[in-house]
């Protein structure tokens, strides 16, 4: 089998696809279901996978890897020059980067504070919140913007609590976070990331001297045995604050698009209230919040679906175009608020599966069920061909989303 017979060579991440891939996922699975496309930018072959079987395999295969630096360190070498000039190199000593045994190992220390418990603790201070800032957005008359008014505001609450950090510190993280995340300015995102590292330091230092009850004095006491260094410490609190924030903004924002795209489906859940924890499921397959796991580096040659790739090459598992496989999903592309089953990659899967899953699916179900319930009119406010989306493939989301909104009295 040869890996392209798609015509023309074609960037599957480019921004004109990222209102609606699906299309394109359909036919790079029927066509071309491990694409590879050379990237102007580095010169290096990037492997798309589009089939679930496919993507679910590699996140299991111990030969394709994360860290080559350690695994494969003659073929780093390019790759160190382009990281050379990603100013937060330094920030990417985490879970997300490592493999084993170093994953295993922070993974370990961070896992307990995502337990049952933390989200038992979690869930009051999630639902208190989502309900004020669904009051306030009934205050401010009947218009709102669900990203900035309710979506953007809960989460990094949420992350600031897991860790401890003190509540009057968000407005600080949110703008480190959205500088990193989108300002798409090096100098801008180096100088954020270092104001987030000495702002990391300090409260490290303060846990030490000061323990809590919370996952960043967990950290600083696992510091202080030998079993995580300081950049690895501060390096996984910030992709946690990261990797906590933008993607359940996305969860929320795309599955309130989602419902209002489908009246059916929103009446449904309006009826059936039980049904909020399989919608939230719904809404990480059918548009989740993330487009693919981290890029991963073939550490052999790795043959996939018949195609072999090569040692060195990196390998992005699609996830949005997995979740929408008809050799797993039966119509793959309706929106079915009662799916079941739903075995959906949108956390990932195997070693790397979320941590956060639990607590996302929480705040989602929280937000989410706090809206319906103070607003049983809510329209769109704009055409969704209008909708601003994420760029790139990575992060999939809408920038705004400004609603009508029709109170309880
Ligand atoms: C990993 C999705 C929310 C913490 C992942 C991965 C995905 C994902 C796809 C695997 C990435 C890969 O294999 O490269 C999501 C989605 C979320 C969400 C869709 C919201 C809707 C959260 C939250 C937290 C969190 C709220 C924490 C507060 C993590 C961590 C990992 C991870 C620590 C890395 C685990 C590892 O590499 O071992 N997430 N996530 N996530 N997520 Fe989430």
């Amino acid at each position: 089998m040869t890996a392209i017979t798609l015509e023309q060579p074609f960037d599957p991440a480019a921004a004109r696809h990222r209102p609606n891939p699906h299309p394109l996922f359909h036919r790079m699975r029927r066509h071309a279901p491990v694409y590879g496309y050379v990237s102007p930018a580095s010169g290096r072959v990037l492997w798309y996978l589009t089939r679930y079987a496919d993507v679910q395999r590699v996140l299991l295969d111990p030969d394709v890897g994360r860290q080559l630096d350690r695994l494969a360190p003659d073929l780093a070498a390019p790759h160190r020059r382009a990281e050379s000039r990603d100013p937060l190199a330094m920030l990417r000593r985490n879970v997300f980067h490592l493999d084993p045994p170093d994953h295993t190992r922070i993974r370990r220390l961070m896992a307990p504070a995502f337990g049952v418990r933390t989200v038992a603790v979690l869930e009051r201070h999630v639902n208190r919140v989502a309900g004020e800032l669904v009051d306030g957005m009934a205050a401010a008359g009947g218009e709102a913007d669900l990203i900035r008014d309710l979506a953007l505001p809960l989460p990094i609450l949420v992350v600031a609590e897991l860790l401890g950090l003190p509540f009057e510190d968000r407005a600080r993280l949110r703008g480190w976070s959205d500088e990193i995340v989108g300002s798409g300015d090096p100098l801008r995102v180096r100088r954020a990331g270092m104001e987030f590292m000495a702002y990391a330091n300090e409260r490290i230092e303060e846990r030490r001297a000061h323990p809590g009850d919370d996952l960043l004095s967990r950290l600083a006491e696992a510091e202080r045995a030998g079993g995580i260094s300081r950049i690895e410490l501060v390096s996984s609190v910030f992709q946690l604050l990261l990797a906590g924030d933008e993607t359940t903004v996305n969860l929320i924002g795309n599955g309130v698009l989602e419902l209002l795209r489908h009246p059916r489906q929103l009446e449904r859940l309006r009826a059936c209230p039980e049904l909020i924890g399989s919608m939230v499921e719904e809404a990480l397959r059918y548009n989740g919040p993330v487009g693919h796991s981290r890029p991963l580096y073939a550490l052999a040659d790795v043959e996939i679906g018949g195609v072999v790739i090569p040692r060195g090459d990196i390998v992005v598992p699609v996830l949005l175009a997995a979740n929408r496989d008809p050799a797993v999903f039966p119509r793959p592309d309706l929106f079915d608020i009662g799916r079941s089953p739903n075995r959906h990659l949108g956390f990932g899967h195997g070693a790397h599966f979320c941590l956060g899953a639990a607590l996302a699916r929480l705040q989602a179900a929280a937000a989410i069920g706090a809206l319906l319930r103070r607003f049983p009119g809510i329209d769109l406010a704009v055409d969704p061909a209008g909708l601003e989306w994420t760029p790139d493939l990575f992060l999939h989301g809408v920038r705004r989303l400004p609603l009508r909104l029709r109170a309880r009295e």
